[in-house]
């Protein structure tokens, strides 16, 4: 039994910081050793290497950088040639949105107007942090970055080396999670080279990510608040700062395109089903001669199985790796990835959202061929 990890870091130290190996060139800060070989320049996060990626994002290029969620995939959220960048770099339709990252909520109404009274709450709560907020655009924010929307996703994170970055840059970064899209989002490093090499020319290492999934997006409705993704910060903490229960879902009036059935989906098919049943799943499939991989927020018994991973009961702990597993599941050329479903509570219900859609397979060649 592996267990995905313990205490407050990922268990997948292998490549917990590319820039640890031996050979690392500490002064150049470029990593010597990197795995992502002839891919992107891999940079840790010294003073030097964010003046590199401030200099690349000012000149209009996109910089993969780490969040305390994921990693993003940068760019200058005021030059619609940089915006553009980030696009053809995931594959992204173009009527996507994305988020835009500010240093602070103090240069706020430079990029929203009308800010709701409950979301100046809820940014005291969760800012900096992995939270967004859907707001009225300001009329200067770009269309590009809306998706021709008259709303725009601000966010403030607290990873400190995009804090850096943003503190040094000064303006707004629009930055997706730095994959392939409709790929697994990367919580390392190398998942961005492996996802995205040859499309981005610098990656800035700032270990792996502490969240491990995507921030909890909410729009504001007449004075309802709706959760649009839910992600890093629970649907119960977002209703105790407002004092009433929250909505899951727009109602058709908030567009969030790019929250597609499928998403996030790993190569390896997942099979969903509660803890209760996933011994008997796990053997069933083995019984076919299938590999058969279970994942589990708790301990799961499962023999014959190529792989079992469990969180040790531990939600935040499972949250971290999912992505990391679901890689993994590819990696180990499973055939079959069973996965016992958490409870809704907390961070579960963010985890289950990201589950489901990973179990959600298109049919289509392109969504097979997966991105390591
Ligand atoms: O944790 C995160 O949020 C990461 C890190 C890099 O910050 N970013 C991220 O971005 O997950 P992305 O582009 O992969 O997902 C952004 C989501 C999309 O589902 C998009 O539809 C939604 O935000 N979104 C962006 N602007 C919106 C808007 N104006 N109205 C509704 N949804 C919006
Ligand atoms: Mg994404």
């Amino acid at each position: 039994m592996r267990r995905l990890m313990t205490g407050n870091r990922p268990a997948h130290s292998s490549d917990a910081r590319l820039d640890a190996g031996a050979g690392g060139e500490r002064r150049g800060r470029r990593v010597a050793a990197s795995p992502c070989g002839a891919g992107p320049r891999v940079v840790d996060g010294s003073d030097r290497s964010i003046r590199l990626a401030v200099a690349m994002l000012r000149a209009g290029e996109v910089v993969a950088v780490p969040t305390e969620t994921v990693y993003g995939l940068a760019a200058d959220a005021s030059n619609p040639e940089a915006v553009s960048r980030v696009f053809a770099a995931k594959g992204r339709p173009g009527d996507h949105p994305l988020i835009v990252h500010l240093r602070s909520g103090a240069n706020l109404a430079e990029w929203a107007r009308h800010i709701p009274v409950q979301a100046s709450r809820l940014a005291e709560a969760f800012w900096p942090g992995p939270f967004t907020m859907v707001l009225d655009r300001h009329p200067s924010v770009l269309d590009a970055v809306t998706g021709g929307q008259d709303t725009v996703a601000l966010r403030i994170p607290s990873h400190p080396v995009i804090q850096r970055i943003l503190q040094d840059f000064g303006g707004g970064l629009a930055a997706p999670s730095a994959n392939r899209f409709g790929h697994v989002s990367p919580t390392t490093a190398r998942h961005v080279c492996d996802g995205l090499a040859g499309s981005v020319g610098l990656v800035v290492d700032g270990g792996p990510c502490e969240v491990g999934i995507e921030s909890t997006i909410v729009a504001f409705e007449g004075d309802e608040v709706v959760i649009l993704r839910p992600g890093g910060v629970s649907p119960e903490a977002v209703a105790s700062v407002i004092g009433r229960q929250v909505r899951t879902g727009a109602r058709g009036v908030v567009r969030a395109p790019g929250m597609l059935a499928s998403h996030y989906a790993p190569a390896t098919p997942l099979e969903l089903c509660s803890a209760a049943e996933a011994p008997s799943r796990a053997a069933k499939l083995v019984s076919l001669g299938k590999r058969v991989g279970v994942l589990s927020l708790g301990r799961t018994e499962a023999p014959g199985a190529a792989a079992t991973w469990d969180a040790g009961g531990d939600m935040a702990a499972f949250a971290r790796s999912l992505y990391h597993f679901m890689r993994q599941a590819d990696t180990e050329a499973l055939d079959v990835l069973v996965v016992a479903l958490p409870p809704v509570e907390g961070l579960g219900a963010a985890v289950r959202d990201r589950l489901r859609r990973a179990a959600h397979r298109p049919v289509s060649a392109d969504h097979r061929d997966h991105d390591h």
